[in-house]
């Protein structure tokens, strides 16, 4: 059917007499019902319209008098698309690059079948600031573990000598790494699992932050062991921030057995926790690294896996690969990212101002000691948890600071974290530990 008449940008954007902007929260909600999945539950009665700033979003929510169908508002960004906007919405440099890009150069996408030049610029970049000898891009976050777990199997088969359809890996319960089948073949969340079975074999789950445990998994099964996979602080989990001497001790006893060690950096990564990737907090430098969100500079989807050149070198042509994943623009974005990245010190913007926001969290549980159990982060990577009871549910902290102009969302019920942008002012961090302030004070 060509029925189909689409007209206008922004508001002005409509398809088939639609208007998009004059739509109501309410009939973004009636439409998504209607025509999309039911496999997100977003805050109610609110729509983000565009960005004010590197932090701030304009919303709109519900006009109470009925005159006009909504009220915009600024709200500030306290999740920054979970990570994938560290160096804020679109940041001068990469918005610049991306624009010179595809007016002056003219060359947005080419196939992996042919070689273009911003591959080149990809791989240097990649690998220097990673520190990794090679690197492979991909699409989508959940791509990088996909290929990692995939990298290490036939590592296990082609030099570890694990007889064909044997190899084991070990990961942590509770942890994050997507919704393809390889990651919630991993995941111990029943939600991503249910009725999506069988999966996949092979796949190890011990406790996370938990030496003995991890150590006799790997000792166990060390003989059929491929890789251990881990997240080095797991965010979906609720911030969960290892003890200092947990990925030190993995990566050991992964090198005494020979085991791969690899890390999913997809949320941690660029500059996130206060350096550029979370290993480094620890010294615990992986075999093989997925990175994925801010990748892309939080504007073009860029995800990949680095590592030692040895693993990556298992690939061979046909084995691996996506359409987009090294395109030209996702090049640019991604080199680009890497520039902001180092260029605006994001790495140590992340320490200053998580420091100061970790600081405001304690004195809030100081304060309401019977209502928040625990705060903890690294960098802007940051949570705070409260006790279980249906009074500080996290889902209604989040509605109430909607209403103070601060976006945030829970994790699991009692958790809310919070990881706004790296570039956010001290002012901001301020207003929004002030709004969690008021908020916990309402519950
Ligand atoms: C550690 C980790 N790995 C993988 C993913 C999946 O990324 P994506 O949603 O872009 O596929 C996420 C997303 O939150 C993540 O936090």
């Amino acid at each position: 059917m060509n029925n189909i008449k689409i007209t206008g940008y922004g508001d002005d954007l409509t398809i088939n007499g639609i208007r998009i902007g004059d739509l109501s929260p309410f009939e973004h909600e009636q439409i998504e019902k209607e025509k999309g999945g039911n496999n997100y539950h977003p805050l109610e009665n609110v729509v983000v319209s565009s960005v004010f700033d590197d932090t701030t979003f304009i919303a709109r929510k519900p006009d109470p008098e009925k005159i006009k169908k909504f009220l915009e508002f600024e709200l500030i960004d306290g999740l920054c698309c979970y990570s994938a906007v560290n160096p804020g919405q679109l940041n001068k440099t990469i918005v610049d690059a991306i624009v010179s890009h595809l007016q002056m150069e003219k060359i947005p996408t080419v196939p992996r079948s042919i070689r273009h030049k911003y591959m080149s610029a990809l791989l240097i970049a990649v690998t220097a600031f990673t520190e990794m000898d090679k690197m492979v891009p991909k699409v989508a976050g959940v791509e990088g573990p996909e290929m990692m777990f995939k990298i290490a199997r036939r590592w296990a088969y082609e030099q570890k000598g694990v007889p064909e359809g044997k190899a084991l890996t070990i990961v942590a319960e509770n942890n994050f790494h997507g919704r393809s089948m390889f990651a919630i073949s991993a995941s111990t969340d029943p939600l991503s699992r249910k009725d999506f079975g069988p999966f996949l074999p092979g796949i190890i789950k011990v406790p996370y932050n938990n030496i003995p445990a991890i150590e006799q998994a790997i000792t166990e099964n060390a003989e059929f062991l491929s890789a251990v996979i881990l997240e080095p602080i797991q965010g979906e989990a609720g911030v969960i921030v290892p003890s200092d001497d947990y990925l030190p001790a993995v990566k050991k006893l992964c090198e005494e057995h020979n085991v791969l060690f690899c890390l999913d950096e997809v949320q941690t990564g660029y500059c996130r926790t206060g350096a550029n990737f979370a290993h480094q907090l620890w010294n615990a430098k992986p075999d093989l690294m997925s990175c994925g969100k801010a990748a892309g500079g939080g504007i073009i989807p860029v995800s990949y896996v680095a590592g030692r050149a040895d693993l990556i070198d298992v690939l061979s042509p046909g084995s691996e690969g996506s359409t987009f994943g090294g395109y030209p623009l996702a090049c640019i974005a991604a080199v680009y990212s890497i520039k902001v990245m180092i260029e605006e010190n994001l790495a140590e913007m992340a320490r200053i101002r998580g420091k100061r926001l970790l600081k405001h969290f304690a004195d809030i549980q100081k304060e309401f000691p019977n209502k928040m159990k625990e705060t903890r982060g690294k960098g802007l990577l940051t949570a705070f948890e409260m006790y279980k009871a249906p009074q500080l549910d996290g889902h209604q902290v989040s509605l109430k600071l909607l209403k103070k102009g601060v976006y945030a969302k829970e994790t699991h019920k009692s958790i809310v974290r919070v990881a706004p942008s790296l570039t956010i002012t001290e002012k901001n961090i301020d207003t929004i530990a002030e709004a969690i302030r008021d908020v916990i004070k309402e519950l």
